[in-house]
């Protein structure tokens, strides 16, 4: 089918859950997506934080033909070869000690805040004053299950589902005083993004983080830190917490694990996982071999290339051209990020809308978040020279959009 009888299809049989871009892609190599028409697109979003050893990455290839030849599934019901290994190197990379593998960045957000809950009540049964409600933080994102999607704050992504989970209340972005005042004996965790990703890349303060921490460890609430946009690499360190030497209690993962094929995991300290025995969580999909198998080799490439000092080079790179091209641009208000997150903040929603679909039109994926931000999440694989295009179609972009940009209205993304 091409992509005109695919749209008149989609929009008849499909939920209408995302408005997409009318482009359709057929393949992929490298840093490059590929349209049904042969045109190569540079890919600076990575279908959002996920193919981060790009496309047609011959470890990836390798991973699933070998495992796909073997075995698919056999539940969680029994073991099977992958499982150990994996954890074994999400533990050494994370500080963490145990695992629980799942599907999708939401499950495993849900499994943490089912944790929290669980650890809360085993520390009441030994005597301990400590509640059931959940602090968040303003512009968080965190996925749209009931669970993630109470505890994300943009209104529109609740609102429309309400009652969601009761109990959560959000905390001011960065706000020390007013995270001190909304902390008390009845909260069970404090949920924080280190970089929110959704919410425009905006990395967390270091006294936020840490008096988090200090508040968590004063009364037993768990630090729940997720990193399903900004973890595993993607900031040039496996996690973001570790830029801020501070350990959270859990952690969540999920794009990029199995570098497309769906995969998420919670990580936490043996203190936290006491709370969780047979029975009481699980997943029937969670974990499998083929998503396992793929996992591992996505670990061992970003190893054995050593792919996070390249994130944190190229990255930095990367940066300092953004910089220098606010420099030149008065529309763009800031520039933020840690390595391979970025993202630049416009002067305006319309422009930023603009230049999005301009760059598009000139075969660069990039994508617009919280209206006004331009938001690049490459494949950990980006090179130097890729950045020198992007910068150059970005000027450009920016010049010509810059003198009139058109009405916008708001794009879905994750
Ligand atoms: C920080 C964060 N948490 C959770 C999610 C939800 O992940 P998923 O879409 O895999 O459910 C996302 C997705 O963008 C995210 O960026």
């Amino acid at each position: 089918m091409k992509l005109t009888s695919i749209q008149a299809a989609e929009n008849k049989l499909l939920l209408q859950t995302y408005e997409r871009n009318p482009y359709l892609f057929i393949s992929g190599q490298g840093v490059y997506l590929r349209d049904e028409n042969g045109q190569d697109y540079l890919d600076l979003l990575s279908g959002i934080g996920v193919s981060a050893l790009g496309y047609g990455h011959p470890a990836v290839e390798e991973a699933i033909t070998r495992q796909s030849n073997r075995l698919l599934h056999t539940s969680n019901l029994f073991f099977h070869e992958g499982t150990a290994e994996l954890a074994l190197r999400l533990t050494e990379i994370s500080g963490l000690d145990r695992v629980f593998l799942c599907n999708s960045g939401t499950e495993a957000w849900e499994a943490a805040l089912k944790l929290a809950r669980a650890h809360a009540g085993l520390l009441r049964s030994s005597g301990r004053k400590i509640g059931t409600k959940f602090l968040a933080l303003e512009h968080g994102f965190h996925g749209r299950s009931m669970g993630s999607v109470a505890t994300t704050h943009k209104a529109k992504y609740r609102e429309p589902f309400e009652p969601v989970m009761p109990g959560v209340e959000f905390v001011r972005f960065n706000d020390v005083d007013d995270l001190r005042a909304k902390f008390s004996e009845d909260i069970c965790a404090i949920c924080i993004e280190p970089v929110q990703g959704e919410g425009g890349i905006h990395p967390i303060s270091r006294e936020f983080f840490a008096a988090a921490r200090e508040l968590c460890d004063s009364s037993g609430a768990l630090l729940l830190a997720d990193e399903i946009q900004c973890g595993f690499g993607r900031t040039g360190k496996w996690f973001a917490y570790q830029h801020y030497d501070i350990l959270p209690d859990v952690t969540t993962i999920a794009k990029p694990i199995a570098n497309g094929i769906p995969m998420g995991a919670m990580l936490c300290t043996n203190a936290a996982a006491e709370a969780i025995t047979p029975g009481m969580h699980g997943t029937t999909f969670g974990g499998g071999p083929l998503a396992c198998a793929v996992a591992i080799a996505v670990i061992d490439t970003i190893k054995h290339d050593n792919l996070l000092e390249h994130i944190r080079e190229v990255g930095q790179y990367f940066h300092e051209e953004l910089s220098k091209l606010a420099a030149r641009h008065d529309c763009i208000v800031d520039v933020r990020g840690l390595g391979l997150m970025l993202g630049i903040e416009l002067n305006s929603a319309d422009l930023a809308k603009r230049v999005a679909t301009d760059l598009m039109e000139r075969h660069i994926i990039i994508n617009r978040t919280s209206e006004t931000v331009l938001r690049f999440l490459p494949p950990f694989i980006l090179e130097r020279k890729h950045v020198e295009t992007a910068i150059t179609a970005l000027d450009e972009v920016i010049s010509a959009a810059y003198v009139g940009a058109a009405p916008a209205g708001e794009q879905s993304h994750g």
